[in-house]
């Protein structure tokens, strides 16, 4: 693994964040993608019955599969066989057993720029080759089935990220379609990273499996389901895959914690307190959206789902990292620099996560509308 890797410049906001709560200063963390919520109630019931009656071995849960085909046939109305479900810690594992099971070190696999840091990463990390589709506010910052059309020679994969990651944005249905189409077409392998499913403020989030039979979909409890610490996640891989993931993930990984898949039982019935908590996320984001003229923040695409905003902040700096540490200092605030899911024009962007308390949020907005105003009026750029 001798390939060039980022780290996550976040890491390093938090890190300062920290620190400076330490020292008593009041911290609001919105520069991590993670539920403030803890894991359903029901989950945490069954773990602690779990704890004290088994061993907690290896262990697959064929009920935890047979659940999630069940989900699948309530959510998007697919028949799923539940051998199809690998667990996994995370969607993170989910991300290289899908690309490592799909394609060959030197392939090409396409995505959208801003993306998810671990896309790239992970992707140079198993000798594959990135090859980023920058996409801006006017495109709502996704791909496109005429961008894919477009790449000369075709790439073998592509990886889509519908609610996206830093955006929020939802690749609407004729979207995927269409994107399925080209793929069939072209013969790309589609990658669907499904991880924000269920977090949606537009109705309901469609899966690229109804329109790509043959996708591979990662998805995971860390999010919807805000129980990102217990570490579990699942992909589905279509038949032909399915023989080379279980063997890596045999290798590579073993098993998914048994503790967490227990409780994953008890959160897929835990229906009613998740929305509580999508409501509380769509009163935040109606927040956001109100206060970003007040930041002077409008060259953005409001978030269909997830719980970011990603804005652009050129008219105050082209250094993301330095403002977020100023932002941070000056403020409490912590957010992310827009370098780590844009190496181009990331320094000129910074995501803001709404997945906070209401209270938080409103908090945070007094806190940066006169910050914001003060760094507008003295015309000088946020920079190092
Ligand atoms: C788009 C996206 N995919 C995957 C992940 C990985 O999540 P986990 O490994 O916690 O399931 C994240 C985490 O923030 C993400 O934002």
């Amino acid at each position: 693994m001798s390939a060039d890797i980022e780290p996550f410049q976040a890491i390093a906001i938090s890190r300062l964040a920290h620190q400076l709560k330490a020292q008593g200063r009041s911290i609001i963390h919105m520069e991590f993608g993670q539920p403030s919520t803890g894991a359903p109630r029901a989950a945490i019931v069954a773990a602690h019955r779990v704890l004290d009656t088994d061993g907690l071995g290896y262990w697959e849960s064929p009920a935890l599969k047979a659940r999630l085909a069940r989900h699948y046939r309530d959510a998007y109305g697919l028949d799923i066989d539940p051998e199809r479900f690998i667990l996994t810690c995370g969607a993170s594992p989910a991300l290289v057993l899908a690309l490592s099971a799909s394609f060959s070190p030197g392939d090409r696999v396409a995505l959208a720029r801003p993306g998810y840091v671990a896309y790239r990463n992970t992707l140079r990390a198993l000798h594959m080759t990135p090859v980023e589709i920058a996409r801006g506010a006017q495109d709502r910052f996704q791909l496109s089935a005429a961008a894919l059309a477009a790449l000369d020679p075709p790439p073998a994969g592509v990886i889509i990220a519908s609610p996206a990651n830093p955006t929020g944005t939802i690749i609407p249905p004729d979207g995927l379609a269409a994107i399925a189409e080209v793929c069939a077409a072209r013969g790309i392998t589609i990658v669907s990273d499904e991880i924000y499913h269920g977090l949606s403020y537009v109705g309901p989030t469609r899966s690229m499996l109804e329109f790509a039979p043959n996708a591979l979909v990662i998805n995971s409890f860390s999010k919807y389901f805000s129980m990102v610490g217990w570490r579990l996640g699942w992909l589905l891989a279509p038949a032909e895959r399915l023989r080379r993931a279980r063997a890596l993930v045999g290798n590579l990984f073993l098993t998914a914690p048994s503790l967490s898949q227990h409780a994953a039982l008890a959160a897929l019935d835990s229906r009613e307190e998740l929305e509580g908590h999508v409501a509380v996320y769509a009163r935040n984001r109606a927040l956001m959206l109100e206060a970003l003229p007040r930041l002077r923040l409008d060259a953005i695409a409001p978030p269909d789902g997830a719980f970011y905003i990603y804005a652009d902040i050129r008219h105050l700096t082209d250094d993301s990292l330095a403002f977020c540490e100023r932002l941070l200092r000056d403020t409490g605030v912590a957010t992310a620099p827009g370098v780590d899911f844009d190496p181009v024009d990331g320094r000129r962007f910074i995501r803001m996560s709404f997945a906070v308390s209401t209270e938080q949020v409103v908090e945070a907005i007094e806190r940066m509308v006169p910050w914001f105003e003060a760094q507008a009026a003295t015309g000088r750029p946020v920079n190092r």
